[in-house]
């Protein structure tokens, strides 16, 4: 299973942040944004990851990722030179994806509890799954309606009178028929090529399954001043009281075993002596105790 982490995107809703730094590398709490959806996958198991974003912002995610190898992971890039839709990012991996099924993930959606996502990789074989999330402002994402038996019946982009209150969030799942479909899709009105086409075409095969993620589950959405400021409030309050951190692909590598735990030691005296390095000492200590 390959990873896109598509970071594009001009964030004009953050400006004047964005003047500096993309939306993905802005501050959620203690990390840059990008460091939760990447850990997402880890924990999932992904390992291999095409990063897309902006020939203007490419630079500095190279510069904060590299080719992934500290982290036990491979990272390539690849630029998307105008927003023209989420899908579109199925033709600039097409190499990277190569003969694999891929999963995209969009870099400013946060997630955070429970093990559906790890469940529904582990269970994926052929088709779509994608999830649906109960949400009180469901025009704003794309909107999946399910029949008395918990069927998905229709899928539809931002709509003005939604079916239902269940949004799409930004992770999706596809088996490699998903090159094929994007290359014969239309852009839509607004030029784009729409994620809600591909998963309609998944859903008109009678291949796509959604998974309802539960009441206990976090889908938040970084993509507003106040919505950040609001991630990062979530994410300073769990991390406060449990003494873990949300979105540490460190972590992650070392749990999944993409690390040894010498690999895992040896990255940990490379970072410089702060409240990170000592929360990955203790991860690290903590294994040790129990083996
Ligand atoms: C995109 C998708 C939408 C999805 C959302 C999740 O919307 O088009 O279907 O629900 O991401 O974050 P955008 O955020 O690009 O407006």
């Amino acid at each position: 299973m390959k990873g896109i982490i598509l970071a594009g995107g001009a964030g004009s809703r953050l400006y004047p942040l964005t003047l500096v730094a993309s939306k993905q590398l802005q501050p959620v709490y203690d990390k840059p944004m990008v460091y939760y959806p990447l850990t997402t996958l880890i924990e999932s198991g992904v390992r291999e990851f095409c990063l897309i974003s902006t020939p203007h912002d490419l630079p500095r995610f190279r510069q904060l990722f590299g080719d992934g190898s500290q982290w036990g992971l491979r990272i390539e890039y690849r630029e998307q030179a105008k927003p023209e839709g989420i899908a579109q990012a199925f033709l600039i991996a097409e190499s990277f994806i190569g003969s694999d099924s891929v999963t995209l993930i969009l870099g400013d959606n946060i997630f955070y509890g429970g093990d559906s996502f790890q469940k529904a990789f582990a269970e994926f074989t052929t088709g779509a799954t994608i999830f649906g999330y109960h949400v009180n402002d469901p025009e704003r994402y794309g909107v999946v309606e399910f029949d008395s038996e918990g069927k998905a019946v229709s899928i539809e982009e931002k709509p003005k009178q939604p079916k239902s209150d269940y949004a799409v969030p930004g992770l999706y799942i596809f088996d490699n028929a998903v090159v094929g479909i994007t290359k014969a899709m239309k852009p839509s009105p607004r030029g784009e090529l729409e994620i809600t086409d591909v998963n309609v075409e998944y859903m008109r095969r009678g291949q796509l399954r959604v998974g309802r993620l539960n009441r206990g589950f976090a889908w938040l959405d970084a993509g507003t001043s106040s919505s950040l400021h609001d991630a990062s409030a979530y994410v300073q309050t769990i991390e406060k009281r449990q003494g873990i951190k949300i979105g540490c692909p460190e972590e992650a590598a070392f749990r999944r075993g993409f690390l040894t735990a010498d690999q895992f030691e040896a990255l940990i005296g490379k970072i410089p002596k702060c409240e990170y390095r000592d929360y990955l000492a203790e991860v690290l200590a903590e294994t040790r105790r129990k083996q």
